[in-house]
Parts: structure tokens; C-alpha cells; sequence
């Protein structure tokens, strides 16, 4: 059941559950006409200390007869940010969720700014989202209503219009990069992915190219193909051109890594944990979702978005340690470990964004599991060839309550990947992988343009419940593209 969200101002919320989202200082002037229509609850659960708005902190009330029969009170924590504001708004939408409840109001008290509107109405999407294609409805005497309507309340609809446009646009492209990462491998396919890309380009205009395994072999596209060596599934090198900006203005190219699955290939990895590989094209999601939103918004802007799609298997076919593959620059590459597979699709990705004359690239991956050692589940790694682009991608993340963190690029991590056959080996070792990775790209890179890189390893899904959102996919990074390209559209 499709979710849809709505904006308005209104003291008398009317839904089959009102949420309020408070944190540990409430001011409850605006709240006296709701208060007093459910019999004095709120407030006296404030008063009382039952609520004390901490972080997540969710008190389900039920208030009288008449008027907003059902509300929940949800905890922000001190010193409240639009990230939990959103977080607030997820947390309030799983709860109705759970609760059976077919429509929700949210309201966050006199968090009126855009960031806030915006990060509410994502967070609703992201609460109310879930994936049931693959699994039997439960029998009818067990059913709940699904959540199918969302209102969020503000204190003045016409004020709040654009941001909550904003936040609901990239509320329903995260929430289509959430089920295609969501999807078992053997249904999003490379194939998949394509077909994605020209129903997004259909619905809002835009134009797709997609390149297979001959289109890429004319293009000596040989680090790209080597990975995709060992499956019979067609390889897709995937492009979306949207041009709604000022005509000539050189586009913003986003790359994503969109491997449908990684086994590691003939250096393949352990058994245990290796199905959570099927989101290794969270990268690509990310773009996807990403352009759906841009598209819906009707953001005035020119894009390419590029995809490098695949899967990484062994057979008798497949690349293997030692190999040495020729990229479509021109730079060969000693292949060390089938398992760093990524970079070598994005390798020719890059090269390929090249030649759409691209006023920046930023690519999403991920890359290295390094990169969940050193920053873990909350904190996206990010790699850039230029200072300025460095601050504009960590204010786009944190907009989308993605945060982002820079690690150093400097020219002695590039030393590490210096191969004795060829030019470049594909693995660096341990030490300092997500670098290693980056340096790796960063050869691919087209001359004199800025480039960042998202590693996304850690924060694209989650192996665990996160509360606000159950595990499985973030839909990071999509709002990080989003708002990316947001600040740049005219
Ligand atoms: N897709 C993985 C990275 C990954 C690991 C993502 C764990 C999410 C969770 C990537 O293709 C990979 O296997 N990288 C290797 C690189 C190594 C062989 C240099 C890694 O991180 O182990
Ligand atoms: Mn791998
Ligand atoms: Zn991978």
C-alpha cells in the first residue's frame, strides 16, 4: 500500500493517531487546545515527569472518548537538530505502524524552519516505508490496517509548502532506493536496475543510455569487464542524462557502485554474512533515488547520473589474482583480490562520466569494509581531490542527516597501490583501505575535474535494529545526492 503525505495547519490534528514530538524542555502553549480536547493527558504527562523527552523515548496515550482518541508522545533529547527531528517523525510512523494505525498526524511543536519541515516529512516516509513483496500477507484475523495517509502539522501550511515538498520528494526517492537495496539479488538484476532507470527517465523526463558487455568491450572498458567476467547476467553500464538546468551548463555527474551481488569472486569471502552482499548496489540506489526525487521536484539543473551494475561471482571464466586488466584510460591494472571489485567497475564509470564534460563527480560506494572499522554504522567516509567540494558535500549530508566525515588523500597512500607488472594493483592491503580505494578511483578520474567520494559501506544498511528505522536499508545515499544537487540547481 503506497503511503502519501500531507501538509497543514491545524491545533486539532485529526488522525487515527497523533504524534507529538517534544524534547526535554517542552514548551506546551501550542499544544492547550489538543491538551484540552483529550482531557488534560499531555500535559500531565509532562508535568508528572511520566514523559521526560528523552532521545526515541515514546509514550503511547489513550485519551477519552471524544477527539484525538490515541496519541503518542515521542522524545527528541535535548538541544533538538532537524536530524531528530526526522529521526522523531520515523520513530512516530513505525509506532503507528505497529499500532495498526491507518493515518498519522505529526507535529513538532515550533519546529517550523525548512530544514525541520523538510526532515520531518522525509522522516515520516522513512518510518512508514517496508519491503512485503516477498513475503505472505498474514492471515485476515491478524491483519492490521496498513499506515496509508500522513499529515504533518505546521503552524503556518503556506510558509512551510516548498520544504515540505522537498522533504516528501526525497522521502519517496528514498524510500525506492530502500527497496531496490532491499530486493534479493536474483530479483534487482543488473537488468533491473535499467529498466529503474527508464521508468524514472519516463516519469520526469530524462534520457537513458545503457551500455552492455559488447558496447563496453568497443569502448576497451577491461577493468569494468573483468568483474563482470564470471557471470552470464549482462553487465550495465548505466546512464541517465536529465537536463532541466541552463542550457550549456556543464552537468553534475553522480556515479553509483551497483554491484546486485558480491561473492568476492574467486577471492571469495566467508560464508557467514555474505546474503548482506546483495546491498552492495547502494551506491546505485542512491543515484536512482536521488534522480527520482530531483525529478519529481523538477529541480532546474542538468544531471548525469551513472551507474556501473554487475555482479561479482567465480567460475571457471572469472578474473583472477594476478590478471592484469587494461582500463579504458589506457592504465592497466594488477588485479590482487577479486574481492575489491568495486573500484574497478567505478574505474571505467568514471572514465565513461568523462566524457559528458561533467562540472563535478560524486560517486557513492560500498567500497571497503574498511571503512565500517574506521567511522562504523553512523558515519559516511569522504574522499575528495578539491577542499571547497569537501565542505559543500559534508553540508549536503548533514542537510539529509547523512554525516559525512573526510579522511586525507594525500599522495603517499597512492604509493601503496603501485603494482610491479602493471601501473596500479587493485588492493593496497589492510592498512588504510577506504584511502587505498579512493586513490585507486581517483587514477580514473577525468583531468581538472573536482571529485568526491561517498564510502558508504557502513551507513548504507543496517545489520541491526536501529529503532527509528528496523534493519536492512538507510537510504543513505540518497538524500546526500539530493541535496548535493539542490544547492547547485538554479
Ligand atoms: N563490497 C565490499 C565492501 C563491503 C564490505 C561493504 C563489508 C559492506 C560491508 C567490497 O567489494 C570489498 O569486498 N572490499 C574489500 C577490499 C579488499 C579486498 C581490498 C574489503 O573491504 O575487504
Ligand atoms: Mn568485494
Ligand atoms: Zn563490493
Amino acid at each position: 500500500m503506497a503511503f502519501s503525505l500531507s501538509l497543514k495547519a491545524t491545533d486539532r490534528p485529526d488522525a487515527d493517531l497523533v504524534a507529538i514530538a517534544l524534547g526535554t524542555t517542552p514548551d506546551l502553549a501550542a499544544l492547550k487546545a489538543l491538551d484540552k480536547a483529550t482531557g488534560g493527558v499531555i500535559g500531565h504527562a509532562v508535568e508528572t515527569r511520566t514523559f521526560r523527552g528523552g532521545r526515541d523515548e515514546v509514550l503511547h496515550l489513550t485519551a477519552g472518548k471524544r477527539g484525538e482518541r490515541r496519541l503518542v508522545l515521542i522524545g527528541m533529547g535535548g538541544t533538538p537538530t532537524h536530524g531528530s527531528v526526522r529521526r522523531a517523525a520515523a520513530l512516530a510512523a513505525r509506532t503507528a505502524k505497529k499500532l495498526g494505525a491507518p493515518s498519522l498526524a505529526f507535529w513538532a511543536p515550533g519546529r517550523d524552519a525548512d530544514a525541520d519541515v523538510e526532515s520531518a516529512a522525509a522522516g515520516l516516509h522513512l518510518g512508514a516505508w517496508d519491503y512485503l513483496e516477498v513475503k505472505s500477507p498474514p492471515k485476515p484475523e491478524d491483519k492490521r490496517p496498513s499506515l496509508e495517509k500522513g499529515v504533518l502539522v505546521v503552524a503556518d501550511a503556506k510558509a512551510s509548502k516548498r520544504a515540505f515538498d522537498v522533504g516528501d520528494a526525497l522521502g519517496v526517492g528514498q524510500s525506492l532506493g530502500r527497496r531496490l537495496q532491499m530486493m534479493p539479488g536474483n530479483l534487482c538484476t543488473p537488468q533491473y536496475l535499467a529498466d529503474t532507470a527508464r521508468e524514472i527517465a519516463k516519469r520526469h523526463g530524462g534520457k537513458v543510455t545503457v551500455l552492455g558487455r559488447k558496447e563496453m568491450e568497443k569502448r576497451g572498458m577491461g577493468s569494468f569487464l573483468c568483474v563482470a567476467q564470471g557471470t552470464t547476467q549482462e553487465p550495465q553500464l548505466i546512464t541517465i542524462e536529465y537536463r532541466k538546468g541552463p542550457k550549456g551548463a556543464k552537468p553534475i555527474a553522480l556515479v553509483g557502485k551497483g554491484l546486485c551481488f558480491d561473492s568476492g569472486g574467486i577471492s571469495i569471502k566467508p560464508a557467514a554474512g555474505m546474503e548482506w552482499m546483495k546491498f552492495d548496489m547502494s551506491g546505485a540506489a542512491g543515484v536512482l533515488g536521488a534522480m527520482e526525487a530531483i525529478g519529481r521536484l523538477g529541480l532546474a539543473v542538468n544531471v548525469v547520473a551513472l551507474i556501473g551494475a554487475t555482479t561479482n561471482m567465480p567460475s571457471g571464466e572469472a578474473v583472477k589474482p594476478g590478471d592484469v586488466v587494461r582500463a579504458s584510460n589506457g592504465k592497466y591494472i594488477e588485479i590482487i583480490n577479486t574481492d575489491a571489485e568495486g573500484r574497478l567497475v567505478l574505474a571505467d564509470v568514471l572514465v565513461h562520466a568523462g566524457t559528458f564534460d561533467p562540472a563535478v563527480i560524486v560517486d557513492a560506494a560500498t567500497l571497503t569494509g574498511a571503512c565500517v572499522i574506521a567511522l562504523g554504522n553512523t558515519t559516511v567516509g569522504l574522499m575528495t581531490n578539491d577542499e571547497a567540494l569537501t565542505e559543500e558535500v559534508r553540508a549536503a549530508a548533514s542537510r539529509a542527516s547523512e554525516p559525512a566525515w573526510p579522511l586525507p588523500m594525500t599522495p603517499d597512500y597512492k604509493e601503496l597501490i603501485v603494482s610491479d607488472v602493471a601501473d596500479i594493483k587493485n588492493s593496497g592491503g589492510r592498512a588504510a583501505g577506504t584511502i587505498t580505494a579512493a586513490k585507486f578511483l581517483e587514477e580514473f578520474v577525468p583531468e581538472g575535474v573536482p571529485w568526491a567520494h561517498l564510502d558508504v559501506a557502513g551507513t548504507a544498511y543496517s545489520e541491526s535494529d536501529l529503532t527509528f528505522i528496523p534493519k536492512g536499508p538507510t537510504g543513505t545515499p540518497v538524500g546526500t545526492f539530493f541535496h548535493f544537487v539542490r544547492g547547485r540547481a538554479s
